[in-house]
């Protein structure tokens, strides 16, 4: 790889993405991978700390590393691979954990809103997850990791640990950074614009999947939750129309004064329907990639068996010497 910084992310397997993610995150990446070496993974493994369906959560791995594919990330200049086919994530979790403490992840938020919601399931791995996700990003030496909000108390914590272990070890870690996409805006809920787009949310005209045909996207935005007023422009407490057009720029790269012209005098029906058909023409080139790439699981397959070769390849180097740091016999 050449000598640029290394950026590593993880997303979960989930199968598809919301415009939410897509907007926030995934979309965002593509354009990295010409000034980085970029490095992304479909976290199966953190998957399993909640109860997953095998048969689906197979299904939604191979999905989301598709629907990667298509949103642009390019197998020939980044590592995209599947976390629990490279041996090293695993390997290097369970040292970390031995350097991370039990009170540093009992103070971790994810844990104690996940242990609330999942309250039959408290499992070890809900409780170390932070310490995978420290191995994700440290097995590589990543500079850079483009995190949303809700992680970015898991990256502060896989800096410590990394310190931790230098100080332990000598100098070994690069301390990894938040990266801030310039990009990239919060999308919320079509039905309560106070609250983020998510995908578990119980009614499903409130989030839009990137893999949504054009007339459920279409049908979805026609029934967004708006205000009692008339007109289209971006102001505190207009919730429902500035999330309309925070999507709507963010598809047609549009600013803000742009947009309140261009629909100056026009009604909320009309706008909704405008950002529903530019949302649904934007996604489309998504939904037809993914739809190639899933007909041709052979090629599908190449693609993360050679990920995970160059991930393994890659990380081996890195855990060879956290072994040996740490005292452990060299097997060869
Ligand atoms: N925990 C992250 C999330 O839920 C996913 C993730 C796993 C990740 N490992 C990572 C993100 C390493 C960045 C770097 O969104």
């Amino acid at each position: 790889m050449e000598d640029k910084k290394l950026i590593f992310s993880g997303i979960q397997p989930t199968g598809t993405f919301t415009l939410g993610n897509y907007i926030g995150a995934v979309r965002n990446w593509a354009p990295l991978q010409d000034e980085y070496n970029c490095i992304y993974c479909v976290v199966d493994m953190h998957a399993i700390t909640v109860r997953q369906d095998p048969v689906k959560l197979r299904q939604n791995t191979l999905n989301s590393y598709a629907l990667l594919m298509a949103c642009g990330i390019d197998v020939e200049k980044s590592i995209l691979f599947i976390q629990s086919h490279v041996k090293t994530h695993a390997e290097l979790s369970w040292i970390l954990g031995c350097n991370t403490q039990f009170g540093e992840l009992s103070r971790m938020t994810q844990f104690k809103d996940k242990s609330q919601k999942h309250a039959d399931d408290v499992n070890s791995g809900l409780f170390t997850y932070p310490v995978l996700m420290a191995a994700d990003i440290l097995a590589y030496n990543a500079d850079l990791v483009p995190v949303g909000v809700d992680q970015k108390q898991h990256l502060e914590l896989a800096r410590n640990i990394a310190q931790r272990f230098n100080q332990r070890y000598g100098d070994f870690f690069k301390l990894p950074e938040p990266y801030i996409a310039e990009i990239g805006a919060k999308v919320m809920s079509l039905q309560d614009p106070t609250k983020k787009m998510s995908k578990s949310d119980e009614n499903p005209n409130s989030v839009i999947l990137i893999l949504d045909d054009k007339d459920t996207i279409i049908r979805k935005f026609k029934r967004a939750v708006t205000d009692s007023e008339t007109e289209i422009c971006y102001r505190d407490g207009k919730d429902g129309i500035n999330n309309l057009m925070t999507i709507y720029s963010s598809v047609t790269g549009k600013n803000f004064a742009e947009i309140e012209s261009e629909f100056a005098g026009k009604g909320y029906g009309d706008f909704k329907l405008a950002v529903g058909e530019a949302v649904a023409d934007h996604l489309e080139p998504v939904r037809n990639e993914f739809a190639r790439l899933s007909a041709d699981k052979a090629y599908l397959k190449k693609c993360y068996t050679e990920g995970a070769e160059k991930a393994l390849r890659y990380s081996q180097r890195i855990v060879s010497k956290v072994y040996r740091k740490v005292g452990f016999v060299d097997r060869t």
